[in-house]
């Protein structure tokens, strides 16, 4: 389990775009935010059960599909609700960019933490919505929630929190104390809470994740969007789940899901989710502690050799976020000097435009792909020390 993966020349979005940036392909990829090792067993299995069928016809996710999804809520997070809540569609981007749609008017405030997953930006502005930040707190690394000047945002009149738990990039879970102070201010000033959940099963120890929709009986404007992308690699087969309590808000989603003919999912999207959601927990109690080893193996190479470089503490997701200020200031060098070394990463300006000395680092993938990746590193870090 866990084991290298040559991605090269399979369409691989992260590694062609990272051999077209450095221009070979012995270059080594920790950027998108997929996994470089196959996915569970069961799901394979099942897909190639599938396949092996032969006729790829129109599919539903039926009953079956949706009490897999539910089961697996209740196994892992520790909550459920029924089906008729549940609304299916391709991409996590596709459900929150339709449920703006829908619940959102022209130029109303859309309001994201950041740093946060680059794509909430163009989520936002693309709908014509106004975007307002409220930039989480940083202490050495640390972050939190603003409330005080959430609040000042909500006061100003926001319509929608668009919001990232487990957090992307910052790798924050978010503990009950803030969800619950978080849907108390929302429920204050009559704001949608969108909890985009994709990173949801991906959880280091002590760590426990809490899906906002546990929360339902104390506000119904909450709406989850999460999928098994993240969790299963599953991320080409692009099937993603919708929660939507309020009745009202679920009728104006349907309907727009079908005007653009987005209900519904693929076949081996909806036959990998049930695999997943089925037979899946140990493979994802595995990944857990394959992930935990590769970031304390991280945080341990950069208190030997680079101590300077401060990594954020890793609670959930698989991405590492790394401050590299010490060894850049301006963040103008690092890029290229991780590319001369023949390694990608993400920039942290994507993520907001006060990280520009930040970056992070993908740990989805063997023990010893990072291992070529941490020697990789190194020589950029010392490039950057000569500078
Ligand atoms: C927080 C977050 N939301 C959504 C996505 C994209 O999900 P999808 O490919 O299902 O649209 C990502 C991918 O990195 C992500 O990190």
């Amino acid at each position: 389990m866990f084991e290298t993966l040559d991605r090269r020349n399979t369409r691989s979005a992260k590694w062609q775009m990272a051999i077209e940036t450095v221009g070979h392909d012995q270059v080594l990829a920790f950027s998108v935010a997929d996994s470089d090792y196959e996915t569970a067993p069961c799901v394979k299995a099942a897909l190639k059960k599938r396949l092996d069928h032969g006729a790829y016809g129109y599919t539903l996710a039926d009953d079956t599909y949706k009490t897999a999804v539910l089961t697996w809520f209740e196994r892992r997070y520790g909550w459920t609700t029924v089906k008729e809540n549940v609304l299916v569609t391709s991409k996590v981007l596709t459900a929150l960019s339709i449920v703006i749609e829908s619940l959102t008017d022209d130029k109303d405030a859309v309001v994201i933490q950041t740093p946060v997953y680059h794509v909430f930006y163009p989520l936002v502005k693309q709908q014509r919505r106004k975007l307002v930040e409220n930039p989480l707190l940083e202490n050495d690394g640390r972050y939190r929630i603003d409330f005080k000047q959430l609040e000042a945002c909500f006061a100003a009149g926001v319509k929608m929190l668009v919001f990232c738990s487990p957090h992307n990039p910052v790798g924050r879970v978010w503990r009950e104390d803030e969800l619950l102070q978080l849907i108390h201010l929302c429920k204050h000033y009559g704001v949608w809470l969108v909890s985009d959940e994709i990173h949801a099963d991906l959880i280091l120890p002590p760590h426990r994740f809490l899906s906002v929709g546990q929360y339902q009986a104390l506000y119904d404007r909450l709406i989850v969007v999460q999928s098994a992308g993240k969790t299963f690699n599953l991320a080409g087969l692009q099937t993603a789940n919708l929660i939507v309590f309020d009745k009202t808000a679920r009728t104006r989603i349907k309907q727009r899901l079908a005007r653009y003919f987005l209900q519904g999912s693929n076949l081996f999207g909806i036959e990998a989710v049930i695999a997943a959601y089925t037979a899946g927990d140990v493979w994802v109690d595995a990944q857990n502690r394959h992930v935990d080893a590769q970031a304390k193996k991280l945080e341990t190479w950069l208190d030997k050799y680079y101590p300077t470089v401060k990594m954020t503490p890793l609670e959930g997701t698989y991405l590492a976020w790394l401050n590299v200020s010490a060894l850049d200031q301006d963040g103008t060098q690092f890029e290229q000097a991780c590319h001369d070394a023949g390694v990608v990463v993400s920039a942290g300006k994507p993520f907001s435009q006060h990280y520009t000395n930040w970056m992070r680092l993908n740990l989805a993938c063997s023990s010893e792909q990072l291992d070529e990746g941490l020697k990789r590193l190194g020589q950029a870090f010392n490039e950057l020390m000569k500078l």
